[in-house]
């Protein structure tokens, strides 16, 4: 590497330990040729730098001179310090002005150790154990070469058919933004010590409103929805630091987020001040023109371009459009530069021109991946996530001197990671078995059934191999046989713990789906079991919500489970036995049945309210009630507490002061409890109507048996304000309600008004 540093003048800073200044990077701009700096704006993926031969393999796929690959100044998913110190110092060493690249990768919840999936954050209402967790990623990330983090994920949703809540935080456009600032700042709170990651926070913007919950589709909001609903996680990510942006792979209103100039430009940057670098998605840019929004790389790279992207993550846009529309003035250099002295800023910020290999090194590999402080803030955090929905007759916690098996396809399987998990070993992963062993050393196990029967379906997961499906599903005979197995265990048990739920696969990135029920085979399963008359805890691990109508009066007790990481089997039991008390609520509203959805708790007022009247002209279903299953804020735990006397300090209130909201909390129960006490509101009257509930602040508190609680919470004017149809920012005097409360339920509501 020194061999570099000599070559380079822009290493010749100084005592080599500081950062370029100002001019220098300046300078470095102005002496780069016109293709050194569209390098700068190449992403490519790895399988770019590990072929030996340039002229062959992903080079032909994507359409990319092997020159551009030489100068491209980012790669995305190489990890591991002798794989990026491989990749850096050949791109160092061919590049003229030896500028070092960025290594990017998708660390969504976890690197090694895995947390549980982002929807179960959300889930634990404990935004400062989630910062610890991204914290903690970025550690580990970091030592293994990673620079940015394509996170966090904070697309708000309201659909549970599509396979990327998984990874959002879920419906609440306020929550979500609580998220997003601890995810931007666990990531790069120890960036200046090299052990933290760049936060680069997507998509942008609204991706989670496809329609029909279909993967890749169409976004179409009102501007009032976009602005209250969809785009404030955004803008909180902005305002706590995040240095990178992604765009989305969709359009909104019709204009591909990529390429859209009012939403890079006008809003991210111009209103909300973002002074990072933003990139595309994955080929987004290329996508453009599928899209029909730009007719050629030319075109596509002088839309994207002159909106704001400065990456393009892993098409041949950039590489294939941007020279020509510079040596035929279509495109004004300065763009570019622009773009370019953004990236070599962010370099330098990183001080990657003193070390370009940031964080990484063997020894920080070797002993900061896994360690057993990591592994317990990943079980704490389980712990947290995992929300009670059903607890009859008090079935849970369990005693260990009741007669207990374990049932069904999660019963002994390490997958419990999720999709994104893209760099850990399910090995490293505890299973719910090897979880319930430490307080039932033998319990008998069994898996009942597969995990899907469908083969069809599995191969449409499109991760699969042929043999790999085949492994999952049994023979017909094999299938009777494990469900015999099932139930003679069952018979001699007082107690069924049943482990059900989706494939790592059908959750994540294209994992739409229709049908949120479980499947057949899952089903008949319960069926089964359910008529030997024992007590049935089911566990479920899952990335989305599911409709749970049709099976549960068949079971006493329900734990949502998410993806629960490389923890999960652990936390499970800590919960089932009563060493832990659940105190997850519900951050996505689940549906009785798949076609509910979109189903969310934050919907406006209608005209005609489905309680209104008992008659059919009301806004209903005429097979189903419309309201979910388990609502918004759900959840229960092993105590229960009870809320009285909401109170505020004043009736009225004016835009200058604030109101102090009260509320008394008795915690009955035999058990120390923890509850999440959320306060809402609703705007009665608005020139755009409003939501019947909105939340507007939560407390996660711990209350003792017996003890009394007096809660306080303070409501200032700017949580009361709303956005009209130009995206305007409104405060109107008026008429609220406070509501305020415990499972998304049995809520208290008083009034204020705002002269
Ligand atoms: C596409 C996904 O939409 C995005 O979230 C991810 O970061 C990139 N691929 C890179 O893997």
């Amino acid at each position: 590497m020194q061999q570099f540093y000599q070559k380079n003048d822009y290493y010749k800073v100084e005592g080599r330990k500081q950062t370029l200044k100002e001019e220098q990077l300046c300078s470095l701009l102005s002496s780069m040729s016109l293709k050194e700096k569209i390098g700068q704006l190449i992403q490519l993926s790895g399988d770019f730098f590990s072929t030996a031969n340039l002229s062959i393999g992903p080079i032909k796929k994507l359409g990319i001179s092997p020159e551009f690959v030489k100068l491209a100044g980012s790669t995305l998913n190489v990890v591991g310090f002798e794989n990026i110190k491989r990749v850096q110092d050949k791109q160092m060493e061919v590049q003229p002005h030896h500028i070092p690249m960025l290594f990017m990768s998708d660390v969504i919840y976890g690197y090694k150790t895995i947390f549980p999936i982002p929807l179960g954050f959300s889930s634990s209402w404990n935004p400062d154990l989630v910062e610890k967790a991204f914290e903690c990623a970025a550690d580990e990330a970091s030592a293994s070469g990673v620079q940015v983090a394509f996170a966090p994920m904070i697309d708000v949703v309201r659909d549970a058919r599509w396979g990327r809540v998984l990874e959002s935080l879920g419906e609440d456009p306020f929550l979500t933004s609580i998220f997003a600032k601890s995810m931007v700042e666990g990531l790069q709170k120890n960036l200046p010590c090299k052990k933290g990651l760049v936060a680069c926070f997507k998509h942008f913007a609204a991706y989670g409103a496809v329609e029909g919950g279909r993967e890749y589709n169409s976004v179409d909001l009102s501007l009032s929805n976009l602005f209250q609903n969809y785009l404030p996680p955004y803008k909180a990510a902005v305002e706590s630091g995040a240095k990178m942006a992604m765009t989305s792979l969709t359009t909104l209103n019709g204009v591909p987020s990529t390429a859209d100039k009012w939403l890079l430009t006008d809003i991210l940057r111009k209103k909300w001040g973002f002074n990072g670098v933003i990139i595309s998605d994955y080929a987004s840019i290329q996508e453009i023109i599928k899209h029909g929004f730009a007719e050629d790389n030319e075109d596509a790279a002088f839309k994207s371009l002159s909106a704001g992207v400065d990456i393009d993550m892993k098409s041949p846009v950039y590489a294939s459009g941007l020279e020509k529309l510079i040596t035929n003035r279509k495109l004004d250099i300065k763009k570019v530069d622009s773009a370019v002295f953004r990236v070599l800023r962010l370099k330098n910020d990183l001080g990657l021109f003193e070390n370009p290999y940031f964080g990484a090194s063997t020894t920080r590999e070797k002993t900061s991946l896994l360690t057993p402080q990591k592994r317990e803030l990943s079980r704490s955090l389980a712990e947290e996530s995992m929300v009670l929905l059903k607890n009859e007759n008090n079935a849970l916690p369990l005693n260990n001197k009741e007669k207990m098996v374990l049932i069904g396809p999660y019963a002994d399987n390490h997958a419990l990671n999720g999709m994104w998990a893209i760099h850990s070993s399910k090995k490293d992963t505890i299973s719910i078995h090897q979880g319930i062993k430490r307080f039932v050393a033998d319990i008998p196990t069994e898996k009942g059934t597969d995990l899907r029967r469908d083969s069809k379906f599995l191969e449409n997961l499109g991760f699969l191999s042929e043999q790999e499906i085949k492994n999952m599903v049994s023979s017909e005979e094999e299938n009777r046989n494990n469900l015999m197995k099932a139930i003679k265990i069952s018979q001699k048990a007082d107690t069924i713990i049943l482990a059900l739920g989706e494939e790592t696969y059908e959750a994540g990135e294209a994992g739409s789906k229709t049908k949120l029920e479980l499947p057949k085979n899952q089903i008949h399963l319960i069926d089964e079991l359910s008529k030997l008359r024992k007590k049935i805890i089911l566990i479920i691990i899952a990335g989305r919500p599911l409709a749970l109508e049709n099976i549960i009066d068949k079971v006493d007790a329900i734990l949502y489970c998410w993806f629960p990481g490389s923890e999960g089997g652990n936390a499970i039991a800590n919960i089932l036995f009563g060493f832990k008390n659940p105190s997850g609520r519900l951050t996505m509203s689940y549906p009785r049945v798949s076609a509910q959805e979109p189903l969310y708790y934050n919907h406006l007022s209608t005209g005609r309210p489905q309680n209104s009247s008992k008659g059919r002209f009301v806004s209903k279903y005429i097979d189903s009630p419309a309201d979910p299953l388990y609502p918004f804020g759900y959840g229960l735990s092993y105590g229960f507490v009870n809320y009285t006397e909401l109170k505020t300090d004043k009736y009225v209130f004016t835009k200058d002061s604030t109101i102090n909201v009260t509320v008394k909390l008795k915690n009955s129960s035999d058990f120390d409890t923890t509850e999440v006490v959320q306060l809402y509101i609703h705007d009665k009257v608005a020139e755009v109507v409003q939501p019947v509930q909105r939340l507007i602040d939560f407390k996660k508190v711990k209350l003792k048996r017996g003890q009394e609680l007096t809660i306080h919470f303070n409501i200032s004017s700017s949580q009361l304000t709303f956005f009209d149809n130009r995206g305007n920012e409104k405060l109107e005097p008026g008429v609220f309600d406070i509501i305020c409360g415990t499972n998304g339920k049995q809520l208290l509501t008083t009034t204020i008004r705002l002269k």
